[in-house]
């Protein structure tokens, strides 16, 4: 196992149940994506963000304003533009060198540098927010998630993922901060859970 798999296994791992303890994580993981940002597309298998597109799918209601969370080189947020092409589409990453890359990969969707853990939006924002292969930050999902709206976690090749939160403990976390009404989804080589936000009483 290369040292990058290591390291994203250990920060996520640790993140997920210490999120206090990102900060030890940042700087190298930002570090790590700028350097392999060059080769990433060609990392990708074709049917890597399958999951991803599947769970989106699911999705009935319109979306009007999308996140997508470590969106690298944009992958999902593009799919997120083929599938709501009215929305308008906000990828966020901390690394520079993939926003470049997704700002010519994607010109539908806007693209932004920021830390997932401590987002630049205002509460209830957004009626979708995606990860794919990302180190969820669950506080902050749900702060900006609006009422009604999802967030959508896929991993591409299931627990073999570098970053990989099996899907059970996602959902309580999620459980716990409102969310409802889960779908696990299966698709390619990987799997993806799709969660929805409870309206306000
Ligand atoms: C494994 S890559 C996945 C990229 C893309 N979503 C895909 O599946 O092709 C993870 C991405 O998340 C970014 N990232 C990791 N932690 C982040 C954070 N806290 N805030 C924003 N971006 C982050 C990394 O820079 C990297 O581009």
């Amino acid at each position: 196992m290369s040292f990058g798999t290591r390291f994203a296994r250990l920060a996520t791992d640790v993140v997920v149940r210490r999120p206090s303890l990102w900060p030890l994580f940042r700087r190298l993981t930002e570090r790590t994506f700028d350097r392999i940002a060059p080769q990433w597309d060609t990392m990708r298998g074709p049917d890597s963000l399958a999951p991803f597109e599947a769970a989106l799918e699911a999705i009935e209601a319109p979306v009007t304003d999308g996140l997508d969370l470590g969106t690298g080189t944009g992958s999902g947020a593009a799919i997120v533009v083929r599938r709501f092409p009215d929305a308008r589409v906000v990828g966020v990453d901390l690394s520079e060198e993939m926003l470049e890359r997704a700002r010519v990969n994607v010109p539908g969707a806007e693209f932004r540098r920021a830390d997932a853990s401590s987002l630049p939006f205002p509460d209830e924002s957004f009626d979708l927010v995606s990860h794919a292969n990302m180190i969820p930050f669950f506080d902050e999902v749900a702060r900006v998630v609006a009422p009604g709206g999802h967030a959508l976690f896929a991993f591409s090749n299931g627990a073999d993922t570098p970053i990989y939160v099996p899907l059970a403990r996602l959902r309580p976390e999620l459980e716990r901060r409102g969310f409802t009404d889960f779908a696990e989804v299966d698709a390619g080589r990987g799997e993806a859970l799709l969660a929805r936000k409870e309206q306000a009483a």
